[in-house]
């Protein structure tokens, strides 16, 4: 950290705020002592240029496409590890050991069964209930189940026990709203298979048929998940830390991570763009007219899956994704036209002026949906997906949140509205 000073100057008085630098050498001005020092606040929509917390998990570089969790590139951890051991290592801060990782995969297998009861909240959704909608209730509703878990700081075997619990539901939760939606028999989880086979099991077997789980299939959602485990603090992570802030119980955390990730903006991007490349492919594949239209400001139509906060060069999940998306396609032996598509509206796109002078590039979303589509997955549980993978992310991030002992995440405002005045009656109005 550094002893360097910023100096600001407000109305005539010159004031000193400390430098913070990260181990990646990222700069920070600390303005914790700003308002009681000056009576400024800063104003800045979006949290564009924020820092909300020093955080240990997850490095970005968005001018230089990095991606590290823990330190380790994420290019090495989606060609080798398991997704398990991505979110031992996010949680607990280490890859783990053998031993470490036998002990954990035990015990989230052990916990991979949700209460009988829960199933009745299931059949009480219509079929149309979009699966992000019952799966946010019904991660706050776990909570119902274990009281214990309502004091987030009870002790750290309970709170090991609180997010073992939710790494193996949320699966279970995830597979059910589909079984439901489709009015089909829920599938009970199978404890002989690994935690991917399992989820593929729940969302595919059916009582009537046996059902092999492709290893192609299962690897590639491995992937998939490892890809989008954490993303430091985006719009979800950043709702999980602030609604824990209150101390609020991790089950309620995560599920307002949930409804956060569900927006076209965020998570709901990869429901959004496999409904976009539809409606262009459908339009007869003219991605120039599309790409003249994302440009148009008069035209809400936006190019789904391009653009990030963060990214201004390239994202390296999308890299990873892309060239994860033609092997399976290959393996699997599917020839889908919207992948077409997707490689000429991004061939488009990067050569086009608009495009090039905002930095805007194909993020983690763009081609997400065509492998979720092609392993089986339907639409509607992109985002879900999308929602286990990032869930050891959204642990982690709370959990070191509680251990710093952060303060309630509070922002300010500036006033914009009416002076005072005085209240006229209804009659009068
Ligand atoms: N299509 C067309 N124009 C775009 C796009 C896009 N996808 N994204 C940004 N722009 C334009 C904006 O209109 C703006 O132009 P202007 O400077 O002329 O006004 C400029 O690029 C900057 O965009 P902002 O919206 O200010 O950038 P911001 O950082 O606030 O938003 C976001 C980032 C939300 C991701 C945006 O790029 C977007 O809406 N993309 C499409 C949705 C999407 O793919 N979201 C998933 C993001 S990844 C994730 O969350 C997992």
């Amino acid at each position: 950290m550094s002893t360097d000073i910023a100096k600001i100057e407000l109305e005539g008085k010159s004031y000193e705020l400390p430098i913070v630098i990260g181990t990646e050498n990222e700069k920070a001005i600390d303005i914790a002592k700003l308002r009681a020092q000056t009576k400024y606040i800063t104003l800045d929509p979006g949290f564009k240029n924020t820092g909300s917390t020093k955080s240990a998990i997850t490095y970005l570089d968005g001018e230089n496409g990095v991606l590290r969790y823990r330190g380790y590139p994420i290019e090495q951890l989606a060609e080798n590890a398991s997704f398990l051991e991505v979110a031992y290592l996010l949680i607990y801060g280490e890859l783990p050991t053998k031993e470490q990782y036998d002990e954990f995969i035990a015990s989230i297998t052990n916990h991979t069964l949700v209460h009988e009861d829960m199933k009745q909240f299931f059949e009480a959704y219509p079929p149309k209930a979009h699966p992000m909608g019952v799966l946010s209730s019904m991660v706050c509703s776990l909570s119902t189940f274990y009281p214990e878990s309502l004091d987030p700081d009870r002790d750290e075997n309970a709170v090991n026990l609180t997010i073992h619990r939710l790494i193996a539901k949320l699966p279970t939760l995830a597979a059910w709203s589909y079984k439901n939606k489709m009015r089909h028999p829920f599938m009970y989880p199978n404890n002989n298979l690994d935690y991917c086979e399992n989820f593929l099991h729940m969302m595919f077997a059916m009582p009537t048929s046996e059902y092999k789980v492709d290893p192609v299939v299962a690897s590639a959602l491995n992937k998939l998940l490892i890809l989008h485990a954490d993303h430091e603090q985006n719009c979800s992570t950043s709702t999980v830390r602030i609604v824990g802030s209150s101390h609020a119980n991790l089950y309620a955390s995560i599920s307002a991570g949930i409804s956060a990730l569900w927006g076209p903006l965020h998570g709901g991007a990869n429901q959004a763009v496999i409904e976009m490349l539809e409606q262009i492919n459908a339009d007869g594949g003219d991605v120039d007219k599309w790409v003249e239209k994302a440009k148009d400001k008069n035209d809400p139509f936006r190019l789904m899956g391009f653009g990030h906060r963060v990214y201004k060069n390239f994202d390296p999940r999308a890299k990873i994704i892309k060239k994860a998306c033609d092997e399976i396609l290959n393996k699997l032996g599917i020839d889908d036209p919207l992948l077409e598509v997707a490689k000429k509206l991004e061939a488009v796109a990067l050569e086009d002026e608009y495009f090039k002078a905002r930095n805007l590039y194909p993020n983690v979303d763009f081609y997400s949906g065509i492998i979720y589509k092609a392993i089986g997955i339907p639409t509607e549980m992109f985002t879900v997906m999308f929602a286990i993978g990032r869930l050891p992310g959204w642990i982690a991030q709370w959990k070191e949140m509680r251990e710093n002992n952060e303060p309630i995440g509070r922002p300010r405002q500036i006033y914009i509205g009416e002076n005072e005045r005085d209240f006229i009656p209804m009659a009068r109005r």
